[in-house]
């Protein structure tokens, strides 16, 4: 494959990408070069229209997306989202709403944000759900400063926030942002915790349980109702991550199970891509008891209108401006209109059944850690490759030859060399055949012919980076002398 040079590389002096009308007032050359231009890069690239159309149209046709194919990057959930609810939030009436209209002139929007509030309580079974976080890790943030304020106002914050070594990497950063000292439950043979070692390890120090539910192996924590008797008894809290929520939509609720507080993220479960840098939103639900301290403002529904209501002494206050992703809300809303109740129970239950699809099939040909039953993805190792020299890596990069994305890799960290693969609810079975397919090719090609896989991949547009050197001499910015010295 060619490579695409730089932009900077193909620049010829004196070329424009656009005609200005002559000038009518007198020229002044240093307006934009004393202001604007940034004195630490020289030789701005001059080139012409076309070339940067085709140049950039290019870079893009590099891109790996879900648009082209097979996505399987573990607990991202990198499914497909119907290009009708992209079209619905992009209606010029809502993106044109101006944040700082007044209220009686938003009503519909405001309806939108309570409607769906008022699903996801019913979806989640918790009483009350705050949109304005705009990531998963955010809402995890806002959960713990609830807790916090909670905890604070009965006497003392409390130290101590229990996490799982199974829970989603963001946890434990969240809970020591807010303050509170992290101590890590090990998981048993099964997977889960266990809640006798929780039972001698829960103390009235301890501000809250911080759980990833289902977990970041893709299993289901059966005791958590145990659990949370265990944690409610010495007065703490219980937080599920419930970024995971395409494995138990429409089937079970973490309400139902005594969680006190929730995240989930709209832009895994809720018809928002992930992954991109694009806007998303963590929305996070509580108990009626939390209600109080939820950011401001919340919506609320007096007289037949729709307000914000900034009047709550025991908030946290703003976390966000405005009232978080409005866009982002109102395509989890057309998502969760047009598939109704039904339809939701379709999405946990085709995960799931995607899912173990391919843990049945790669089964025994790749090594699972842990033989409990799972949800909406599945964690293997490399340990079965180990013993011709080929690691997860080279797993990972070979999928790319097939045409796949590769899995997450090397985490969970209770899994030593993991391979942790969610398929999603929107693959079809000619997808799923055809990455087993890819998979068992690899695992041949790992007995017979290690070197194709330690030199994977072999047809993308970049080769094998060395890792290590990328980061830590990364080469971020074009420079005049080091192009000119190759
Ligand atoms: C289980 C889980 N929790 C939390 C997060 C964090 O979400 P975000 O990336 O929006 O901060 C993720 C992200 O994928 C996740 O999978």
């Amino acid at each position: 494959m060619i490579r695409e040079p730089l932009i900077f590389e193909i620049s010829d002096k004196g070329k424009k990408a656009c005609s200005l009308p002559k000038l009518d007032v007198p020229q002044d050359e240093n307006i934009l070069k004393n202001i604007h231009a940034r004195k630490e890069i020289k030789g701005f690239p001059e080139v012409s229209e076309v070339e940067i159309v085709r140049h950039f149209h290019r870079i893009s046709r590099t891109n790996y997306s879900v648009d082209e194919g097979f996505y399987p990057l573990g607990s991202c959930t990198m499914k497909y989202n119907p290009k009708i609810n992209e079209k619905i939030a992009a209606l010029h009436a809502f993106q044109s709403a101006h944040p700082y209209a007044p209220q009686d002139l938003v009503q519909g929007n405001l309806e939108i944000l309570k409607k769906t509030e008022d699903l996801l309580i019913e979806i989640a079974g918790m009483d009350a759900f705050t949109f304005q976080p705009s990531a998963g890790a955010q809402g995890e943030l806002v959960g713990m400063m609830i807790i916090r304020a909670y905890h604070e106002e009965q006497g003392a914050p409390r130290k101590i926030v229990l996490i799982p070594d199974s829970a989603h990497g963001t946890n434990p950063s969240s809970a020591h942002i807010c303050g509170y000292h992290v101590q890590e439950i090990k998981s048993n043979r099964q997977g889960t915790v266990d809640p006798y070692y929780l039972f001698r390890t829960m103390t009235e120090d301890v501000a809250a349980l911080m759980i990833t539910n289902p977990n970041t192996l893709g299993i289901f924590e059966k005791e958590i109702k145990k659990i949370a008797k265990i944690v409610h008894a010495k007065g703490g809290f219980i937080y599920m991550d419930g970024a995971n929520m395409n494995a138990l939509v429409g089937k079970s609720r973490p309400g139902d199970m005594d969680v006190d507080v929730i995240h989930l993220n709209l832009h895994k479960t809720f018809s928002t891509p992930h992954g991109g840098g694009g806007p998303g939103a963590g929305p996070v639900g509580v108990k009626k008891k939390l209600e109080p301290y939820l950011p401001l403002p919340i919506i609320e529904r007096k007289n037949g209108k729709y307000r914000f209501n900034f009047d709550r002494p025991k908030s946290i206050g703003r976390v966000r401006s405005f009232y978080g992703n409005f866009l982002v809300v109102v395509k989890a809303l057309a998502y969760l209109l047009s598939l109704g109740p039904e339809g939701l129970k379709e999405i946990s239950e085709t995960a799931v059944l995607n899912s173990n699809y391919i843990r049945k099939n790669l089964e025994g040909i790749y090594h699972l850690e842990y033989k409990t039953a799972t949800l909406h993805e599945c964690v293997f190792s490399d340990k079965y490759q180990k013993k011709y020299d080929v690691s997860n890596v080279d797993i990972a990069k070979r999928l790319i030859d097939f045409g796949v994305h590769p899995p997450t890799m090397s985490f969970p960290l209770v899994v030593h060399g993991a391979l942790m693969i969610e398929p999603t609810e929107t693959e079809s079975k000619r997808d799923l055949d055809m990455f087993i397919e890819a998979m068992k090719n690899i695992a041949e090609e790992a007995k017979k012919n290690p070197k194709v896989l330690k030199t994977a991949p072999h047809d993308s547009y970049v080769r094998r980076l060395d890792e290590t050197a990328a980061a830590r001499h990364p080469v971020l910015r074009w420079s005049e002398e080091k192009d000119t010295k190759g």
